[in-house]
């Protein structure tokens, strides 16, 4: 099941950024990735269709599914996927944790930034392999916040950072899910199990990409103000800090400021991505 709180929230500013986040982050998600050139390609927690729409375009000729657990997504999904690449994916509403599919239906199962969401990934693997053939592929790529970092570090957006993977925690999530991947296909007992990390760096030789990622960092970050603000409602959250989650805020913005302003400011965030087959894995 997923968590309680989704961190990101919903709504239009929310479908827009998983949208353009997939577009941003493409070059690093799907670098060297073995894709399937054919076959069916499930994607759980799909969202409003954004990597079915990026998966769409590198492979053509792959049959594409998505499930996702919001009816707000996936009808945000019917406005993003026509006209994209993903236009002939099926969308439907399931829970990770009981897929409305037989046994071995798909080449390919994946997941992107979605484990970190439910408080029991392996369930959602488990489930996942089920619906996977023999020789298919699972794919995840998850986040491991605890990579994220500002070069000399900025301490308003790390601060603010912590109190995000905080929130995610005590929500039920797990923002360190990356880091588990490995160990999780390990116990379901998975083959030719590999990870990668994947890199979110800054670079002062490509300003124009490094200006683009941290405006997406900082999309990110505010993503979770809306529920960090409600939390302060409710929680004596704000007695740990001199300043209110607003006060923050600001500081926050004031620091990506400065970031963009000044190429010698560094930063780092890595993904990790799992390939790995199905325990019954036979070609
Ligand atoms: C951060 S979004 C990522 C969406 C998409 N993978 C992308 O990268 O654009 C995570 C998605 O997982 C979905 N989700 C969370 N828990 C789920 C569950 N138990 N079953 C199905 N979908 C779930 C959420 O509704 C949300 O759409």
């Amino acid at each position: 099941m997923t968590a309680s709180g989704y961190i990101h929230g919903f709504g239009a500013q929310e479908e827009r950024r998983l949208w353009e986040q997939a577009g941003i982050l493409a070059p690093v998600v799907f670098a060297g990735l073995p894709l399937p050139l054919r076959g069916s390609l499930l994607e759980i927690g799909c969202g409003v269709g954004a990597q079915l729409d990026q998966v769409g375009t590198r492979c053509p000729q792959v049959q594409l599914t998505g499930i996702d657990l919001s009816l707000t997504n996936l009808n945000a999904a019917q406005g993003f996927v026509p006209g994209s690449a993903a236009s002939a994916a099926r969308l439907l509403q399931a829970d990770a944790t009981a897929l409305p599919f037989r046994d071995q239906s798909f080449d390919t199962a994946m997941t992107i930034w979605m484990l970190e969401h439910v408080n029991d990934p392996s369930a959602v693997l488990q489930e996942a392999l089920r619906v996977l053939r023999p020789d298919g592929l699972l794919l995840c790529t998850e986040v491991d916040n605890a990579t994220f970092r500002f070069l000399p570090e900025l301490p308003a957006i790390q601060g603010w950072w912590d109190l995000f993977c905080v929130q995610q925690s005590e929500g039920g999530g797990d923002p360190f899910v990356g880091r588990k991947l490995r160990g999780l296909a390990q116990d379901l007992g998975c083959q030719e199990i590999s990870t990668q990390e994947l890199g979110i760096v800054s670079t002062e030789l490509n300003p124009e990409r490094r200006s683009e990622l941290l405006a997406y960092l900082e999309e990110l970050l505010m993503s979770g103000a809306e529920s960090l603000l409600a939390e302060q409602q409710t929680a004596a959250r704000g007695a740990e800090s001199p300043l209110s989650v607003e006060g923050r805020l600001a500081q926050v913005r004031n620091e990506f400021a400065q970031a963009k302003a000044d190429p010698s400011i560094g930063f780092e965030y890595l993904a990790v991505r799992l390939t790995c087959r199905p325990p019954n894995y036979s070609l």
